[in-house]
């Protein structure tokens, strides 16, 4: 009897148990469709503010804490639907009190899942309890061996194009802005830093605020955590990094100023108060990514010669294209990097002059013609400046034809207005659309009604915006450096004196372009000079180091693998490990030797990066 009693009490016990750790399903699921890249309802409700209470946790790789949302409901939608991937949803509670009924959508491979949330005739404020995952795609985990200290891990994130869901519940759509402010808890070894206001010396406590009071859309949301510290460079920016790498970062950005100045003076002030930044440990994915405030940069610019910083040109940049006006949807990226690389070339000629800006433009001409050559074959849909990336990851649109082609079209503009009149077009285009997001349609209206003054000049728009390849009437850079370097590789093509190289005034950028068009069936007796005279396999110049193994690997010239080997296991950039890992893969030999060297390297590969050279390795082993 007793026994009974107490079986009855302690099922009963379970089932109290049970039964609180169940959240309340929504009884009849919305329709859940994707649009632009996201399932959250950003049409109906509007996204006003973002609070995130976080904690690092380095142990279990993961984030925890909560969101809370800020909305404005007007049209009194019954549910509000975010965008999350990978993400452990704990709980939900309107004004961060009262529970409701919440279900996450099927899953999809790419955009992940949609969360769905029951609201109230009222609701303000919805607080979501959560965890990342500790692949969550936006993170990326450092051991401290993969730091340059070597004692201390390190996180950052990577939220462009639609990875913020994947730490950060939200609609992950570039259309929707709101602003956002945080609390961080680390341990009080580390400094957290944040797209947003922030603190440039660690605290005992460990915890710590940050505001953004200008609107963003959430590819800008960032955070870094690590061993890091602050070196001022002007009244309004400075750089972070590790301790061992802010000496070599601070010489390095020395221009820092001048550049705020001369972008400013071209396309309006600075609107984001501080600009500062962040040099990340060398898997960071990319070159530079424009967070707002805080730019995250690869340690592999630092060139020791300051040969490579237009690409802080570049990110800078993104503080009016990209930043203040905004691309709406990911078809229209390339307003984000075609403007930003057209302003980046503005930026160096104002600061290096014409003769330094247009070798830098020229060369990334030559690389879009390779990536023309290549895409017309593969993907010519892909060419337009106006993307179709439906059903697509919005990586795939990340190409020359964005950033190049974009940037050469509005070259062609301003050639056929003068510059004068193409930078008051310029100026009026940012202060119009600033705080605001623009699809390529309302930029043509937008030209069109402001243009229409110079009657006698009619821009093919759109055979720029909507046919594939580049237009007849794009223009020629004729950079007078490349000219010069063209005439000496024509000579060493013939006669194979190496003795013909004149490196007088050679940057970075000279080898690169000689390295590019040595002839490469009659070179593998010059390259054992070359490397004699100039040491390149020892090079630690990164963009001479990555154009130098890609041609040792083609001519099949040996002394430099171990050299490309321990690159490839240092460097997790994409744009470098891309042309190498395929200049392996062409071979089956090479095949064997990149497969073997990626094994050992992926740990130190972002997902991003890692996820493009798998697609490519397999891809080859299919064949
Ligand atoms: N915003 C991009 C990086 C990006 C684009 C990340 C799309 C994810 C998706 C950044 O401004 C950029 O363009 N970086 C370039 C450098 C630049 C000098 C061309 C890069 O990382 O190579
Ligand atoms: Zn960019």
């Amino acid at each position: 009897m007793f026994n009974k009693i107490f079986n009855t009490l302690f099922i009963l016990l379970i089932f109290v148990f049970v039964s609180s750790c169940q959240h309340k399903q929504i009884e009849k699921m919305p329709d859940i469709k994707a649009f632009n890249h996201s399932f959250s309802n950003y049409d109906s409700i509007n996204l006003e503010h973002i609070y995130l209470d976080l904690a690092v946790d380095f142990n279990k790789k993961e984030l925890h804490g909560k969101a809370i949302l800020e909305i404005n409901n007007t049209s009194q939608c019954k549910f509000l639907i975010l965008d999350t991937k990978q993400l452990s949803i704990e709980d939900v509670k309107l004004e961060d009190s009262v529970s409701t009924a919440w279900s996450l959508g099927e899953e999809d491979k790419i955009l992940g899942q949609a969360l769905v949330i029951e609201l109230s005739s009222t609701t303000k404020k919805v607080a979501i309890y959560y965890h990342t995952s500790p692949d969550a795609e936006a993170l990326m985990w450092l051991a401290p061996e993969q730091t340059l200290g070597g004692k201390y891990p390190f996180l950052f994130t990577q939220s462009q194009a639609i990875l913020a869901r994947t730490w950060v519940p939200c609609m992950d759509a570039p259309a929707v802005r709101f602003t956002y402010s945080a609390d961080i808890t680390c341990d009080k070894n580390y400094l957290p830093l944040m797209s947003a206001s922030n603190n440039f010396k660690k605290n005992p406590e460990g915890r710590y605020h940050f505001e953004m009071p200008q609107p963003i859309p959430s590819y800008l949301l960032a955070l870094a955590v690590g061993n890091i510290e602050f070196r001022r460079l002007g009244e309004n920016c400075g750089v972070f990094a590790e301790p061992e790498m802010l000496e070599k970062a601070a010489n390095e950005f020395v221009d820092l100023p001048k550049m705020i100045k001369a972008a400013s003076g071209l396309y309006g002030d600075y609107a984001w108060g501080r600009y500062d930044i962040l040099v990340l440990p060398p898997s960071f994915p990319f070159g530079g990514m424009e967070n707002p405030r805080l730019t995250f940069a690869t340690p592999t610019i630092i060139a020791g010669d300051k040969s490579l910083v237009s690409l802080v040109a570049h990110e800078l940049a993104h503080s009016w294209s990209g930043n203040l006006v905004t691309n709406r949807t990911w078809d229209d990226f390339w307003l984000n990097e075609g403007f930003t690389v057209y302003f980046e070339d503005r930026i160096m000629e104002h600061i290096y002059g014409k003769k330094y800006a247009d070798l830098l433009m020229q060369l990334s001409v030559g690389e879009l013609h390779a990536t023309l050559d290549d895409m017309m074959q593969s993907a010519p849909g892909d060419t337009k400046l106006k993307l179709n990336l439906k059903g697509r990851n919005p990586d795939d649109g990340v190409s020359d034809i964005a950033y190049v082609k974009g940037a050469m079209f509005l070259k062609y503009l301003e050639n056929l207005y003068g510059r004068k009149v193409f930078d008051d077009f310029l100026n009026a285009y940012f202060n119009h659309f600033k705080w605001k997001t623009v699809t390529t349609e309302e930029f043509i209206e937008y030209f069109q009604n402001h243009m229409s003054k110079w009657p006698k000049v009619k821009p093919d728009l759109d055979e720029w915006i909507y046919q594939v390849g580049l237009p007849k009437n794009c223009p020629s850079i004729g950079s007078t450096e490349i000219k010069r370097l063209d005439e000496m590789v024509n000579k060493i093509n013939q006669s194979k004196e190496v003795k013909l190289i004149d490196t007088t005034g050679f940057t970075t950028q000279h080898w690169m372009h000689l390295l590019r068009t040595l002839n490469a069936d009659s070179i593998t007796t010059i390259m054992t000079q070359i490397d004699t005279t100039y040491h390149l396999s020892e090079s630690t110049n990164s963009e001479i180091q990555c154009d130098w193994y890609v041609l040792c690997i083609k001519n099949n010239y040996k002394a430099a693998l171990p050299y490309m080997e321990q690159y490839l296991m240092t460097v997790g950039r994409r744009k470098f490990l891309i042309p190498i890992y395929e200049q392996l893969s062409a071979t089956p030999e090479g095949l064997k030797l990149a497969q073997s060297i990626y094994n050992k390297a992926k740990k130190g590969y972002h997902s991003v990066s890692r996820n493009t050279i798998e697609e490519m390795l397999l891809k080859d082993t299919k064949h």
